[in-house]
């Protein structure tokens, strides 16, 4: 039977360890956010399976709010207008800490772009909690507050992460065989 296992050069990081990191991850937060109103923000698609793990990680109450974006223009530019915001949030961020939650950080456009965005909606505080980055591929001036793994400029997949919108299925991040994108 066909797998996807079998498009999968090597694993990056484990079912095991994104378990184990998450579990802390999930632990610091509810420290750091004792006593606020904290809201997780999902950035649609990547990070739904992040998301998910998460929000169940965390130990104190918090509410939960999804943003479909997309970004389009060079690091260089300046203008926080182009984010183009596909789904807005339902909730008002009025004095509430919001906690921006993603797959990866890659060049950091797309959230350099979205934090001033939701900034200007008067909320407590924004922060963003990656499990991965690139930090190589970085052109943005931004850096995640909360982060899993660092990993290397490869070819990612797995764990919401996807190539052509598949793979983000498997429960683990490994990097893809160029065979399976080489057609390009
Ligand atoms: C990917 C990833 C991050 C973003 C990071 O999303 O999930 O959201 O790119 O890139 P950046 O740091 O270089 O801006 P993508 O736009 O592929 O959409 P998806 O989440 O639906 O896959
Ligand atoms: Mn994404
Ligand atoms: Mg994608």
């Amino acid at each position: 039977m066909y797998s996807m296992d079998n498009d999968i050069d090597h694993i990056l990081v484990s079912e095991d360890a994104l378990k184990a990191k998450v579990n802390e991850l999930g632990a610091q937060i509810s420290r750091d956010y004792a006593g606020k109103d904290l809201l997780l923000v999902s950035i649609l698609k990547g990070s739904v399976v992040f998301m998910a793990d998460l929000m169940r990680a965390v130990q104190i109450p918090c509410a939960i709010d999804f943003m479909v974006v997309s970004s389009y223009g060079g690091a260089n530019t300046s203008s926080t207008g182009l984010v183009k915001i596909i789904k807005d949030l339902d909730a008002d961020l009025t004095g509430r800490d919001v906690l921006i939650v993603e797959d990866i950080l890659d060049t950091g456009i797309t959230l350099s772009k979205l934090v001033p965005v939701l900034k200007m909606r008067n909320p407590g505080s924004v922060k963003i909690c990656t499990i991965l980055s690139k930090p190589s591929r970085r052109m943005a001036d931004i850096e995640p507050d909360y982060c899993g793994f660092e990993v290397p400029d490869e070819f990612v997949v797995g764990y919401g992460l996807d190539y052509d919108e598949k793979y983000r299925n498997l429960p683990y991040v490994g990097v893809l065989k160029p065979e399976v994108y080489s057609g390009e």
